[in-house]
């Protein structure tokens, strides 16, 4: 129903004829072009797109335009006067409260409205104020700095961070490069991208975790006003087939359906709600077939193939042996053997899935964030049958990914329609698209038993694994070999026998994220380790500091640790912080069903591919005509900070200020190869090709100087007409190869003559370990996080702000991975289709976190860099874990350990006693 009404945006009077049923988030982007206020769910769950009403915070995408009348509307565009930012995005900056960008505006409009009332707010009062915002990057406690500092300097107690040049920028809180874009809203992602008369693309997805497609019927929806295409398998050009590491998911399915997620057709319509009610129009009869859920099942020999092209389900396997399992158990005095389980897990990213496709000559030019342009390119023109220079893939501003944006999901299919219809093609997945289609964390199957002497030596170590690797291989391969290998923790066990498989289902595919396989088994064997101490009656600590990874010491691999072996640190100090407040809680007053337990655990994990894989990254380094410096890199940012690395790296090499620097990324006709943005590796190739790249433009510079002259923009100027009039480059293109790994090999054993360094399977490795305090409540199961402690070896810090960022954001993750988060499907639907009903964790589920920094220097790392981001996630929940069974005596297993399994297990307890 349509209605003449007048409202305030931004303080201008708007009288209009509005769809009263049309959502307020709506109005703004396409009726106003207020594209700053984003779009994370459409259903109120996750408060990107907040705006102040009336004085009010308001989820605009759950605001009907038949509310708005009469209404004073504030967006982020309102808070940038005269290019002077409002001090709350100035302190978002200062405190690093910007990760991917996404959640920012609705974040600082949350923010404003509560200092709007109320100008010094407690913390709780912040954590109310922000308990409808979720940000799945920063983990929130950088957000509750920068409200406060800002809450300061509208107090007029502080002023905002003052701007100066800096020529060493590296181990400074310099500003991020998208710094201002992100705090402004003027940041555009691939939802923001137009085209002129651009079509609008929807998928028809299966409607069967597994069937038979018997009919494709799409004259009825073709035949609907507004649509201009209809496209099934039939009209895939190249290979209907796309994958990372193997094309094997259809990209629009042609007689078989193996999971909800499978693409069946897809609609090119002039609107998307055409092309919405196209959908409906398509006619497939399904014959439904037999769904196959149970990984272990799936392994058996006689189990039903899920492809018909192999010789059973098993994706990938990994083994790893190392000296002699049975004497290693004999040796030992005490065992513990368990079955641990995990569970499926959303990446939850705040920007959902969205591209923009245009034409570009016979080919096409796709806008889309990403994790690897370069691989997204490819598969494009394989699928598509384009050639090289028919294909370019830009980079768009990521909001947050996790490892859920390194393979394509609308992408191809939008290239698709630009090449049938010749026209634009936009697509955006709604969040429960999103849901439905993209990729999981691996759930899996942990048998692991361990043998301790009573001394303290962890003798021996048997781990056989199973991973749900769903419909199809995705990232499989590299997360089974990645559980295998680290399973062991960081500590060295002489007799070690793993077995890791990764196994076909008909559940979603499981693909890359933080923590690769390792984040699971690490909850196995730190809870193992608690269990071994206590049985030799000795510290969980102790035992793990009297078996930890130590120069010289070799993994199960075989690989012998030369340097940046900062583990042990990692552990003291959150030991020594734990036990420096434990008596603080102890001593606390509390109710007698409320318990206190106390956890520690500890992580390590590779930087980089490595297993003898190709593993290095590009990047150019030029003078620029305005006496600029552009860096161009292939690494993309997807809220970690990157870019900002890059140009810190580059200012101190060549001596300019920071702000002197440009960084353009991930553009595959502007920039080198990257690699994927994967594995803690960008710090650490990608700083080192811009290390070396700066290096030699900083020679060519001083050559044309002839002296050591501060180099202003004024001078790169001079500099740049002088190289041009004497036919001098003043652009170095570099490529960086790290430190050559090799394939890993069962056989760890290091033989007689042998050169010990080819069992180096990774460059570099980073460490973590977590303390915790927390309570339980026995008679609501529910669990109270009071502290949390991470420490992390990340070799030199490039930005210590981004860091700490970086830590928590990963400690949050660890909270939801451990006690709330879980995606959940069977046979017939999917019951967690909406953020809220995945319980990612809101501002009043994370507790303090408190980051210690361990620099232990990687020598061949930028500086002694090393990487960071993933390791800090995987000893959050063993070390819940842990806390939990010193709280309540009782051992939880499986994730997450939720209220209701904790009082389940309470129940028994007290029965059985
Ligand atoms: Fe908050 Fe990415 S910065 S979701």
């Amino acid at each position: 129903m349509n209605k003449r009404i007048e409202f305030k945006v931004n303080g201008k009077k708007i009288i209009d004829d509005v769809n009263t049923n049309k959502m307020l988030l709506d109005y703004l982007r396409e009726n106003l072009g207020l594209i700053g206020t984003k779009n994370g769910c459409g259903t109120g769950h996750c408060g990107t797109c907040t705006v102040i009403i009336d004085g009010e915070a308001k989820r605009s995408c759950i605001i009907k335009m038949g509310r708005c009348e009469n209404k004073k509307i504030e967006t982020i565009e309102n808070l940038t006067k005269h290019n002077k930012l409002h001090p709350i995005q100035q302190a978002f900056i200062d405190e690093g409260a910007i990760q991917c960008g996404f959640c920012t505006p609705g974040m600082i409009m949350a923010s404003k409205a509560l200092l709007d009332k109320k100008l010094n707010p407690t913390d709780e009062e912040i954590r109310h104020a922000l308990r409808f915002n979720i940000c799945r990057c920063t983990g929130y406690g950088a957000i509750i700095r920068a409200v406060k500092k800002a809450s300061k300097i509208m107090q007029g107690k502080i002023n905002a961070k003052e701007k100066k040049d800096d020529f060493v920028a590296v181990g400074k809180n310099v500003p991020r490069k998208d710094a201002f874009s992100k705090v402004t809203g003027a940041r555009l992602f691939a939802d923001d991208y137009h085209e002129k008369g651009n079509l609008y693309g929807k998928i028809l997805f299966s409607e069967y975790a597994h069937a038979r497609i018997e009919e494709i019927d799409i004259k009825k929806a073709e035949a609907l006003e507004g649509v201009i295409k209809v496209a099934t398998y039939k009209d895939i050009p190249g290979l209907n087939k796309f994958g990372l590491m193997v094309p094997q998911q259809p990209v629009l399915c042609k007689d078989e359906v193996k999971y909800f997620g499978d693409a069946v057709a897809c609609v090119y319509a002039t609107s998307e709600s055409v092309a919405r009610k196209a959908l409906s129009l398509i006619k497939v009869v399904y014959k439904p077939l037999k769904v196959l859920l149970d990984a272990e099942e799936n392994m058996r020999e006689t189990s039903e193939l899920l492809h018909k092209d192999t010789d059973n389900n098993i994706v990938h396997s990994t083994s790893v042996r190392r000296g002699n399992l049975d004497e290693g158990f004999q040796k030992a005095d005490y065992i513990v053997e368990n079955i641990y389980e995990t569970q499926a897990v959303e990446h939850a990213y705040l920007e959902p899935e969205a591209c923009l496709v245009k034409p570009m000559g016979s080919g096409v030019h796709l806008f889309s964030g990403n994790q690897g342009s370069l691989a997204y390119k490819k598969m494009i023109m394989t699928s598509l049958s384009l050639k090289e220079d028919e294909v370019r893939v830009t980079y768009t501003p990521t909001g947050g990914s996790f490892g859920g944006k390194e393979e394509p999901t609308i992408q191809i299919l939008a290239a698709l329609g630009v090449l049938l219809t010749k026209k634009p093609v936009k697509m955006i997945l709604s969040r429960e698209e999103s849901i439905r289609m993209s990729v999981k964390r691996h759930p899996m199957k942990i048998w692991m038993k361990h043998g301790v002497t009573n001394k303290g030596e962890i003798v021996a170590m048997k781990v056989r694994t199973i991973a749900d690797a769903g419909a199809y291989i995705s990232q499989t391969m590299p997360v089974v070999f990645r559980s295998a290998v680290t399973s062991s923790g960081p500590y060295e066990v002489g007799n070690v026998e793993v077995d890791s498989y990764g196994i076909y289902t008909h559940n979603n595919p499981s693909g890359a994220f933080r923590g690769f396989g390792s984040t699971q088994v690490c909850f196995a064997c730190e809870s193992q380790i608690d269990q071994l101490a206590h049985g030799i009656g000795m510290s969980p600590y102790e035992l793990r500091l009297k078996n930890a990874f130590k120069e010289n010491v070799a993994t199960s691999t075989g690989q012998v640790l030369k340097d940046g072996i900062g583990y042990v640190d990692t552990l003291r100090a959150v030991n020594k912080k734990l036990e420096e407040k434990k008596q603080f809680y102890i001593n606390k007053e509390r109710e007698e069903h409320v318990k206190l337990g106390f956890g520690i655990a500890s992580s390590y994990k590779n930087v980089g591919i490595g297993n003898g894989t190709q593993d290095n990254a590009g990047a150019f380094v030029e003078v620029t005509s305005s006496g600029r410096i552009l860096v161009s890199i292939g690494a993309t940012d997807l809220g970690q900070g990157v870019d900002t690395i890059a140009a810190q790296i580059c200012a101190t090499e060549l001596q300019v200020p920071y702000d002197l620097v440009d960084v353009i990324s991930s553009d595959t006709a502007l920039c080198p190869d990257g690699g994927m943005t994967t594995g803690s590796r960008q710090t650490y190739v990608t700083g080192n090709a811009v290390k070396e790249a700066s290096g030699i433009l900083k020679r060519k510079i001083l050559d044309l100087l002839k002296q050591d002259t501060p180099l202003s923009q004024e001078v790169l100027s001079k500099i740049y007409n002088q190289a041009k009039e004497s036919n001098k480059n003043l652009k170095v293109e570099y490529m960086y190869f790290p430190p050559k790994t090799y394939p890993h090999r069962v056989d760890s054993n290091h033989k007689p003559g042998e050169d010990i360094s080819t069992y180096d399977i990774h460059y570099a490795y980073c460490f973590a370990s977590v303390s915790v305090a927390l309570e339980v409540n026995t008679l609501t199961g529910e669990v109270n996080l009071l502290d949390i402690w991470s420490a992390q070896d990340v070799g030199k810090v490039i930005h210590p702000t981004n860091l700490v960022g970086q830590i928590e954001g990963s400690v949050a993750m660890g909270i939801g991975y451990a006690l709330s988060e879980e995606y959940v499907a069977d046979n017939k639907k999917i019951f967690t289709d909406t953020l809220k009903k995945l319980k990612i964790p809101s501002i009043k589920d994370i507790p303090p976190v408190e980051s210690i920094i361990i620099e232990e220097k990687q020598i061949s790392g930028p500086y002694g860099a090393k990487g960071m981001g993933v390791v800090g996630m995987n000893p959050v929940a063993p070390a819940i874990a842990n806390a939990i069974y010193d709280a309540i005596g009782i051992r939880f297993n499986s994730l997450p350990i939720k209220p209701e399994k904790i009082l389940e297990k309470l129940n028994r307890h007290i029965i059985s006693e």
